[in-house]
């Protein structure tokens, strides 16, 4: 029998994740598309449906941005209105933005099930916006589908066992699927001058360094004083505090480093793909710069994604200025990788998952 899941996404990586799990979903069940408008510049939403043939929302709420608090009540009353007339049999919720514990919270009132896509992940830090929302949305699912051994092991220690399944990572699917897409397609490294293995990828968007300005300033000398190329896509959100700090006018002097606007999907696999070295705060991009064995730094103390950092891929900097700097002149991961995030057909195996279910 076919269900009628309503699945929420809302920010840029969640339409990454839809991607390979849409296209799996609707070989056997009908999917309700909506987006919440989280994200809504063209670079940040539209571009990603279109490269990656995500179909068309079936409904945007537009809701945009706002404080945390404004935000998610907005995107509440919104989801559930669209519940209530769309009568979906289970919600699919992906990771840990505010467009998740939204469509979870709204999902679990109305005693609808809710699915969680990336569920069992924890970075312990508690003044991250998405550590409350992943183990609220957590605590509500009846599904949880996990990416790696880890987060299963972190719900059992908080007594979540039921309906928990270690899928490996929807992310590792798309990173594959579309990798040979992005080499045929992208000409990124020609557009921007740069050799295959002469240059550093920045990106940076958490609050705990955009939002300090010792932190983003100590960020951005030490990306300058390395002297290397450096691409850096920049997150709207940093953008304004670049500005604020004013930043960005020595940045961009710096000769060495291209700031430019978010890049689409397929040409930022194809600048991780030949990155020396990644600088970055994302939880995708770490993972990403492991799939594709490039060393990566992270401005950050603690990353939920502890596999890269115990296989020796990945560095945890904080957003020190001397510990980037030290990282990225002598950083060298070994060799050897293991295989944590599945098999690329964690989509496939949700599916599998949530067909069990009818
Ligand atoms: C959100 C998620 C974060 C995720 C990130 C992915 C929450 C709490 N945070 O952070 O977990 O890692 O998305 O990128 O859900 N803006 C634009 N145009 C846009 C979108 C945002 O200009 O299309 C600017 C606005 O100034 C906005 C700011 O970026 O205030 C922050 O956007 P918001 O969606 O609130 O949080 P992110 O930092 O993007
Ligand atoms: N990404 C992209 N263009 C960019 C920056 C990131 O397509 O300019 C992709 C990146 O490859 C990864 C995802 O966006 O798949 C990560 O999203 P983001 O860093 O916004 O959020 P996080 O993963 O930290 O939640």
């Amino acid at each position: 029998m076919s269900l009628k899941i309503l699945t929420v996404v809302g920010a840029r990586p969640q339409f990454i994740k839809a991607a390979p799990v849409s296209r799996a979903l609707r070989r056997e069940h009908n999917e309700f598309l909506l987006h919440t408008g989280q994200h809504y510049d063209r670079n940040m939403s539209q571009l990603f449906f279109e490269e990656l043939e995500i179909p068309a929302p079936d409904l945007n709420l537009e809701i945009g941005s706002g404080p945390h608090g404004e935000q998610t009540a907005q995107m509440l009353v919104g989801i559930e209105r669209v519940l209530q007339e769309q009568k979906p049999d289970r919600v699919l919720v992906y990771g840990d933005t505010n467009s998740t514990l939204a469509g979870a919270l709204a999902a679990a009132k109305l005693n609808i099930p809710v699915d969680h896509i990336e569920a069992g992940l924890r970075s312990f830090n508690m003044t991250m916006p998405e550590e409350v929302n992943r183990i609220l949305t957590d605590r509500i699912s009846d599904q949880l589908f996990c990416p790696t051994a880890a987060a299963v092991a972190h719900l059992r220690r908080e007594g979540i066992t039921q309906g928990v399944h270690n899928t490996g990572d929807v992310m590792y699917d798309a990173a594959l699927h579309f990798a040979r897409l992005a080499g045929e397609r992208s000409g990124i490294l020609e557009r921007l001058d740069v050799a295959p293995g002469g240059y550093l990828l920045a990106t940076c968007h958490r609050p705990q360094n955009t939002d300090d300005p010792a932190a983003l300033a100590a960020i951005v000398r030490a990306l300058a004083d390395s002297g290397e190329r450096v691409i850096f896509p920049v997150h709207p959100r940093t953008t304004g505090f670049l500005r604020r700090d004013g930043l960005l006018e020595g940045l961009e002097g710096a000769g060495r480093i291209s700031v430019i606007e978010p890049v689409g999907y397929l040409e930022m696999i194809q600048l991780e793909r030949h990155a020396r070295m990644i600088v970055t705060d994302s939880g995708g991009v770490q993972k990403e710069a492991y799939f594709y064995r490039v060393p990566c730094i992270t401005l950050r103390e603690e990353t939920e994604w502890v596999e890269t950092v115990e296989d020796g891929w990945n560095l945890l900097a904080g957003s020190d200025y001397d510990r980037i700097l030290g990282a990225i002149r002598t950083f060298s991961p070994p060799a050897q990788q293991t295989a944590h995030y599945g098999d690329g057909h964690a989509s496939e195996a949700i599916v599998h998952l949530l067909d069990g279910t009818v």
